[in-house]
């Protein structure tokens, strides 16, 4: 189980997530719709501030010239920016439009639907009877439901519940109950569960005025990947870069999650950050060691707590058919029960799959080696683009598929891992002297939404003349924030809310002999700096 406080936390972050203008529920005033998330102000810059972080820290200010630690060579990088519905054949030679699915499982009498790998139970009986008690929940929340449903299952009172026998331990459903025996998560009685069936994650749409047939059949991408393989050739036709490179793109996906939960973090429309990074075969393993490193420093370099992070290698039997490699990097967010890590980020060594894949038609790995797939007749399944997809290196003089290294990111999840992460509450001193309780958002000051807000003491004497002179110095520079109303007590803990990493502020003292007040927002040391030197103090901590 969520321990309280924890569950209370994510409570909390939800909460001060929607009054303070960071994160909306879709459509909120129609009854909001599973699944969907708005950005509010202050959202919208954290957002666009991590993403900037992203796009500057990997691909604009990347140093092609540097062999940085770790890597086997200097590299370039580029960016990219696709459509997002692209031909339909992209996702069949990719294998999403045969593989991408979750298996799901309806109930008949609550009409819920489930993912059936989400689902799990404990055998109970009680007397004659016997049943297999279904949950989705995880760790000791599963117990304590389990528990309360076979009571209710069995008519017992409270204090009889002791008279129930449990059996074994709790296991995935999959595999170990009938469906006849099992009691659905929200039923009242057992065989309720169907069978389970494929669901393709992908929303489908139609092309053009006319649609109606198979044709027009398109679908909205459910990762940002595909659309740089499409462009792999464009892109080493039309610019300088030569093999080790990577290409960047920031985007839209869209998965039609059968079970959209906790918060945005299975959303189904999200943000992907994702690097497709091209390299000869022989020097893939090290490359692949290299981004799992540097996508991990990325994290911590930003302030995420180093005990909240964890960087997981995939067992043998976890990897994908094509992968020879792959690495999440997961982050203990609140919502999940003590010890379990949730993903934020996934680096997949891919070997040669996706290029050849779009040459040659879907591929399939038999003993051991990656062959296309055919039907019946010995056709093609899925038929590749037939373009030679291969990289001349004019060096070496060799010809070869690049392997590629995919480090793929969630916008949406690492804004929340971040918004997690810089939730605290703390004590802070009010302006009599005595003890505060605060909310503060410990948000690294390249992320957060506002870097400075400039306060008047008073709303007279000339402060805020000056105060409104250095806003507008500031402003062009930073995103900075005019505030003159209400004590200044209550204007800095509005700020603390919001994450600004600093408050300046005019009082009489600087009518005096031009210095203002800095306040930091975790230290909350409060310095007096010369008015023309703020702007660069503040830029310098901006890096
Ligand atoms: N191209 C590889 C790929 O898409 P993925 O592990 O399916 O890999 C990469 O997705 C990242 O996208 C995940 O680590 C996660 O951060 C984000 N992501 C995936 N599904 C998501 C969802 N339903 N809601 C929010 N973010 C999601």
């Amino acid at each position: 189980m969520q321990n309280q406080p924890e569950q209370s936390r994510m409570d909390k972050i939800v909460s001060l997530a929607k009054r303070r203008g960071f994160i909306f529920q879709s459509s909120e005033i129609y009854g909001g719709l599973n699944g969907f998330w708005d950005y509010g102000p202050l959202g919208v810059a954290l957002k666009r501030n991590l993403k900037e972080c992203w796009w500057h820290d990997m691909l604009t200010g990347h140093d092609e010239l540097a062999t940085l630690p770790g890597a086997p060579t200097p590299y370039e990088m580029t960016g990219l920016d696709c459509t997002i519905i692209m031909h339909p054949q992209v996702w069949k030679c990719s294998g999403h439009f045969d593989l991408f699915h979750d298996w799901l499982v309806d109930c008949r009498e609550s009409k819920r639907r489930y993912r059936y790998d989400h689902l799990k139970g404990r055998w109970a009986s009680h007397r004659e009877k016997r049943v297999f008690v279904v949950t989705e929940q995880s760790g000791d929340e599963a117990l304590v439901e389990t528990a309360a449903k076979a009571q209710k299952f069995f008519g017992l009172r409270a204090n009889k519940s002791n008279e129930i026998e449990w059996t074994g331990a709790m296991v995935p459903l999959a595999g170990n109950a009938p469906f006849a025996e099992s009691l659905g998560p929200d039923a009242a009685s057992p065989g309720t569960l169907t069978e389970p069936r494929e669901f393709n994650l992908m929303f489908e749409t139609r092309i053009g005025a006319l649609a109606g047939n198979d044709d027009d059949r398109a679908f909205l991408r459910p990762e940002t990947a595909q659309g740089i393989f499409m462009n792999f050739k464009n892109v080493v036709d039309t610019s300088r870069v030569r093999v080790p490179f990577g290409i960047g793109q920031i985007g839209k996906s869209f998965r039609n999650e059968i079970t959209p939960r906790n918060f945005t973090f299975r959303s189904r429309e999200f943000e992907q950050m994702e690097i497709e990074f091209f390299c000869k075969p022989n020097d893939s393993a090290a490359w692949y060691r290299f981004w799992r490193d540097r996508r991990w420093n990325w994290y911590l370099n930003l302030g995420l707590t180093p005990g909240r992070l964890q960087l997981r290698e995939h067992d043998a039997d976890e990897l994908s058919h094509y992968s020879v490699g792959t690495a999440d990097i997961e982050y203990a967010f609140p919502f999940l029960p003590d010890g379990e890590f949730g993903e934020l980020e996934g680096i997949a060594h891919r070997g040669d799959f996706d290029l050849r894949s779009h040459m040659e038609g879907k591929l399939v790995r038999r003993d051991g080696a990656l062959v296309v797939e055919t039907d019946d007749a010995g056709k093609p399944r899925h038929r590749g683009s037939g373009k030679d997809l291969s990289y001349f290196d004019d060096i070496s003089r060799e010809r070869f598929v690049p392997h590629v290294i995919e480090p793929s990111a969630g916008a949406d999840r690492a804004v929340l891992a971040f918004l997690c992460d810089a939730y605290h509450e703390d004590e802070v001193p009010d302006e009599d002297g005595k003890p505060r309780s605060r909310t503060v958002l410990k948000l690294h000051p390249r992320l957060a939404p506002l870097k400075v807000a400039i306060l008047p003491l008073v709303k007279k004497d000339g402060m805020p003349e000056v105060a409104i002179d250095l806003y507008r110095k500031l402003k062009p520079q930073m995103a900075t924030m005019y505030d003159e109303k209400g004590s200044i007590g209550r204007r800095y803990a509005r700020q603390d809310e919001a994450g600004t990493p600093w408050c300046i502020t005019v009082d009489g003292q600087t009518l005096a002999d031009t210095t203002v007040t800095l306040r930091d927002r975790d230290s909350l040391t409060q310095i007096r700096v010369p008015l023309d030197e703020c702007i660069d103090l503040l830029r310098s901590r901006l890096v």
